[in-house]
């Protein structure tokens, strides 16, 4: 009979792995639903899209269906000249992502290691910290002002060692949102061999009037990379598709590093198709607008504290109580997303959703206030 050895591998795993906490996504609808028995969930914890996704989407991979035997393309050609046209930048400026995610975590492989450090904000998204991590680098937690980046204080922060600085416009979790000016203070006085990665997922739904494009500043700042997704206002969120946009250089790097296939042909296929109807992402807005103010006016009525938010969801504050809030609106069927990993423990996120799906966390939550 064989002898079952047991064996212990944290004496030779890279040792940056073991103090890693790995990113903790939003419930899934089925689990709630097995867990609870429930027939009406409401998922407001991921920020993804209340509609889901054009139409037009849907269609272009009907129609690629029959190529699924084969290797997506590579190098993304077509998804590449689609965007490049869009953005106005030229292919070669542009890498694409198994989502945003992959890219930022690229970035960090790409220029950080042991002894390096990466320079995030508090209340920051959590794969900035993550992504220093997992490459032995040291991540940098700048305090943050009113939920928000403090871009002077992030400078302050830079060392000789710092290789990259993440910074998200508008923020996940808090929402919040910085202006031109402050930008440009900041990103004029950062040393030209630090990356700024400046992510802008939720762009889309920013209607900031002081809101610096990313874009607008590549061409000038060759350290800079602009990073966007197709997962939130296109809502393309389970076929993992992003963008990262900069210098031709930087590009190149991300792309020798990254695996030959990271985006698979119906992402791409469906990203084109996306992109081509900008009438779904302008619904998209819309709807967001609207859920935000259908939410906003019920917290204001019920007198619960939020952080204004310039995303597709919001922070709520619910000081001494926002673990059992969570959870009583978990057997309402709703599930929002606690923010205590992000040292948040009074606050709960809420994504804003259809009408419907709106409506049900507001009257779940006065139900539960008025316990
Ligand atoms: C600020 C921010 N950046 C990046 C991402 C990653 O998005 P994806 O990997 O789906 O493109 C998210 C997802 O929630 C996010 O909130």
């Amino acid at each position: 009979m064989m002898k079952k050895m047991t064996m212990q591998f944290c004496d030779t795993v890279q040792p940056q792995i073991l103090g890693i906490h790995p990113y903790v996504p939003g419930k899934p609808v089925s689990e709630l639903q097995r867990e609870l028995g429930l027939s009406k969930v409401s998922k407001l914890a991921s920020n993804e899209n209340p509609l889901g996704a054009s139409p037009k989407v849907v269609s272009a991979i009907q129609t690629a269906l029959c190529e699924i035997s084969r290797y997506p393309d590579g190098s993304a050609y077509r998804l590449k000249e689609v965007l490049a046209d869009f953005l106005k930048v030229s292919p070669a400026q542009i890498a694409i992502g198994n989502g945003s995610n992959e890219l930022l975590e690229l970035v960090a492989r790409v220029f950080a290691g042991p002894g390096d450090e990466v320079i995030y904000s508090e209340y920051g998204f959590a794969v900035y910290p993550l992504s220093a991590q997992v490459v032995g680098a040291t991540a940098v937690e700048v305090p943050s002002v009113d939920w928000g980046h403090d871009l002077q204080a992030m400078l302050g922060a830079v060392t000789d060692n710092t290789k990259v600085i993440y910074i998200a416009n508008p923020n996940n979790p808090t929402g919040t949102v910085f202006s031109r000016q402050e930008w440009e203070a900041f990103i004029s006085q950062v040393p030209d061999n630090v990356v700024v990665v400046l992510d802008e997922a939720y762009l889309e739904f920013c209607d900031f009037p002081e809101y610096p494009n990313g874009l607008d500043y590549v061409q000038s700042y060759p350290n800079l990379l602009i990073s966007r997704t197709f997962s939130k206002a296109y809502g393309l969120a389970s076929l993992r598709v992003g963008y990262m946009v900069g210098c031709e250089e930087i590009i190149q790097y991300i792309n020798q590093l990254r695996e030959p296939f990271n985006v698979n042909h119906y992402a791409q296929v469906a990203a084109v198709a996306a992109i081509q109807d900008p009438g779904f992402v302008k619904q998209s807005v819309q709807i967001n607008r609207d859920g935000m103010q259908q939410i906003c006016s019920a917290l204001d009525e019920l007198q619960i504290d939020r952080i204004p938010s310039s995303g597709n969801f919001l922070c709520a504050h619910f000081p001494g109580k926002a673990s059992e809030v969570n959870q009583a609106l978990l057997e309402l069927g709703v599930i929002v997303r606690p923010v205590a990993n992000y040292g948040m423990p009074d606050t709960l996120r809420i994504s804003i959703g259809t009408q419907e799906e709106n409506a049900h966390f507001i009257e779940a939550l006065k139900a539960i206030l008025q316990r």
